[in-house]
């Protein structure tokens, strides 16, 4: 484990991303919303020697294995809009489908790690578009198959997500937007409202926590690009007292600690071999970036070990998570084992939020790690 303090890190953050509640709104809209539990582990928080430890169980959207639905809906939503040059009337996806029939046909063209590019696919077939995605060599076949039972094309690319991102990129034309997570130079209202679709989860804990009259002293989320870690930054570091942010990465593609610590964007060469594929990302996102550097506290690096133990940990408390959806609480049992939990604040008193963001999106590995199918853990 790399644990690093960020010396950067300022009081309150200026932050380009929205955390405002109409996005909740429109999610409550699309069909199948539900908010995802706050779950309380008591027996893993008396373990590690904290007081509280809560799950933000984001292992389902929409009927899909992650987060990510909330950050592709909105993003999609927001660039049809624009190309429609005007927001329809509609109620249901049937009739937003409807609204939006006369710009047909029409692609959505992403690159993913899986869980983005499976989201992409899911609007795409429920809208009546099309969709290509790209994704890197190494991808497991169970994440391939996914994205195409949503209709989807799926090409494998000979080179890491950045590189799948650079070709999804030239793919953009009169009748294909292209869905990107992170950003380049000119391109920068999509990711942003990734982003700002990912703070539904905010919204919804916000609540939550007012419901259980407590503030959290610290919040762990993992990141890739850092569109993610960035929601969870501007809604957390945009308010007075807030929680210390720890971020987390995989310790080899580790390009958010690599940036802030020489404050500058770094390119990591790869192949990145890290089971939490998700994370597996060379360069942050632009648009995420000072918003993460002037907003993570803390910066850990971890292996698939301690996420394998996350997984562990979920499953003897009846929740499936997956490798990337693991590695929030993968650092915090790291940080804990290391005894250097009082080194980031924490102690007997303290509240953490862990954000629980996937399922188990690659079945074998999942049964290898914990020893059971996830069926088995849920006790179905
Ligand atoms: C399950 C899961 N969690 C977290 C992340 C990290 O999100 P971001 O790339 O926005 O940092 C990803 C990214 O693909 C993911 O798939």
């Amino acid at each position: 484990m790399i644990l690093k303090r960020n010396e950067r890190v300022l009081e309150q953050v200026d932050s380009p991303f929205e955390s405002d509640p109409r996005i909740l709104e429109f999610h409550k809209r699309l069909d199948g919303y539900a908010t995802t539990d706050l779950v309380d582990l008591p027996r893993v928080a008396s373990e590690i020697g904290i007081g509280r430890l809560l799950v933000k169980h984001e292992a389902e959207r929409y009927g899909l294995p992650a987060f990510k639905m909330l950050g592709a809906s909105w993003a999609i939503y927001r660039a049809v809009c624009d190309l429609a040059g005007q927001e329809p009337v509609w109620d249901t996806f049937d009739e937003l489908a409807a609204a939006w029939a006369p710009l047909l046909p029409l692609r959505l063209a992403a690159a993913t790690d899986g869980n983005h590019g499976r989201a992409v696919a899911s609007m795409a077939r429920r809208m009546g578009f099309s969709a290509s995605i790209w994704v890197p060599i190494g991808t497991a076949d169970a994440r391939i198959a996914s994205i195409e039972s949503e209709g989807a094309t799926v090409t494998v690319v000979d080179g890491t997500y950045d590189d799948a991102v650079a070709i999804s990129a030239l793919e953009a034309d009169d009748h294909t937007l292209v869905i990107s997570d992170t950003s380049w130079e000119g391109y920068e209202d999509v990711p942003t409202w990734v982003a700002d679709g990912y703070s539904t989860i905010m919204t919804e804990i916000g609540v939550q926590l007012a419901e259980l009259g407590v503030e959290p002293d610290a919040v762990f989320v993992q990141l890739g690009v850092g569109a993610l870690g960035a929601a969870v930054v501007t809604y957390f570091k945009t308010r007075p007292d807030s929680p210390t942010i720890v971020g987390v990465e995989p310790s080899d593609a580790n390009c958010v600690m690599a940036a802030v610590e020489v404050n500058e964007i770094v390119t990591l060469p790869g192949p990145f071999v890290s089971h939490m594929v998700g994370l597996n990302c060379g360069t942050v996102s632009p648009l995420a970036f000072p918003v993460l550097r002037d907003g993570l506290d803390w910066m850990v690096g971890i292996d698939d070990e301690d996420a394998y133990e996350a997984m562990r940990t979920y499953a003897a408390n009846g929740l499936v998570s997956g490798e990337t959806g693991s590695s929030g609480l993968g650092a915090l049992l790291a940080i804990a084992r290391a005894g250097k939990l009082a080194d980031v604040g924490l102690g007997p008193d303290s509240t953490v939020i862990v954000i629980n963001t996937e399922s188990a999106t690659d079945p074998e590995n999942y049964l290898r790690v914990v020893g059971k199918t996830p069926e088995e853990v849920i006790g179905l």
